[in-house]
């Protein structure tokens, strides 16, 4: 692997956390960077300019190069505006990634639309809002690198974020269409379940905090966004030092083609979930050969 050398990179949310550290590994790695983050309170709520030019300023300290930008990820036209800085500043645009984020955590019970669709419209609405823009530039180009923000409390679940989960499991599904739709094109889409030590997290991860140090995320997103990035539609999980894959599988499961009734389903089971000899499908087309096969 070489740098990023000279690529144009989008880093959503990069004035904190995660972001920052993503957006001082690629400046480091030659990468122009455009440091975008709204600046606002955990929940979404206010704006400050300060954490952007803050990052953009210190990447510039080190030598590299990058531009502040506080554009809300959630708002189509803001989203608009950030990629446009992009080109106008850089002349170019490689690599998106994804990272912008807000909670609104409250059990099933009590959620409600304030709480649930701010959380949808920053995640998985942000991450539409800016990547469309991009994508036409990419598709035009033949090159792209798409990095988006998954989270394990939507592919696994967690309690009290049916709102963050949903729209964290959604951008898997992002994830996946876009690596299909992007293969002639030499774009490559791939998801990121992070932990990480940052306002988000730091109440919640007790001790544990002090192993999850954000700059440990930064390696993969970096290789992710590498040109020479093999993998596109995958899931990976990282987090203080560790780097692992997810991936949705599928069992070899039951047929009957002639006489399948609840009664039958129920006494097989046991077979539907055998895991054993279990299929992790890479498209649609490869799900339904599986269906196919099991059918024929
Ligand atoms: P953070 O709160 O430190 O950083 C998120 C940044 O996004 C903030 O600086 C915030 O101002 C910015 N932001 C929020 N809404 C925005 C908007 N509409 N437009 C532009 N910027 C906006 O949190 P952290 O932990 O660094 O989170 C980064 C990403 O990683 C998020 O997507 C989060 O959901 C995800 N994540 C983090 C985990 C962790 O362990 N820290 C676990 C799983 C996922």
């Amino acid at each position: 692997m070489t740098s990023l050398d000279g690529r144009v990179a989008i880093i959503t949310g990069a004035g904190r956390g995660i972001g920052r550290e993503h957006a001082l590994l690629f400046a480091d790695e030659g990468a122009k960077v455009v440091v975008n983050d709204l600046g606002g309170a955990n929940d979404g709520e206010g704006s400050d300019q300060t954490p952007a030019e803050e990052v953009a300023a210190e990447i510039r300290a080190r030598g590299g190069e990058a531009i502040a930008n506080a554009d809300n990820v959630a708002d189509w036209e803001g989203a608009q505006h950030l990629v446009n800085s992009a080109i106008e500043a850089f002349g170019d645009l490689d690599i998106v990634v994804n990272n912008a984020g807000i909670l609104r955590d409250k059990s099933f019970h009590n959620m409600d639309a304030e709480l649930f669709d701010p959380v949808i419209d920053v995640h998985l609405r942000g991450a539409f809002n800016v990547t469309q823009p991009a994508w036409k530039v990419m598709r035009e180009q033949g090159y792209g690198r798409i990095v988006s923000t998954s989270s394990a409390a939507g592919i696994f679940g967690n309690f009290g974020q049916a709102n963050y989960g949903a729209a964290k499991m959604g951008l898997v599904g992002f994830t996946n269409v876009l690596a299909v739709e992007g293969a002639k094109y030499d774009i490559k889409a791939n998801a990121i379940a992070p932990l990480a030590k940052t306002r988000m997290t730091e109440d919640l991860l007790g001790g544990l905090g002090d192993k999850l140090n954000p700059e440990l995320v930064s390696p993969l997103v970096t290789y992710l966004a590498h040109e020479s990035c093999e993998p596109t539609g995958r899931v990976f999980s990282v987090g203080g030092g560790r780097v692992a894959e997810v991936f949705i599988a599928e069992t070899v499961g039951y047929a009957n083609t002639t006489d399948l009734t609840p009664e039958d389903l129920a006494a097989n089971w046991a077979t539907v979930t055998d895991r054993e000899g279990y299929s992790v499908p890479s498209q649609i087309a490869e799900e339904t050969a599986l269906f196919l096969s099991a059918l024929s």
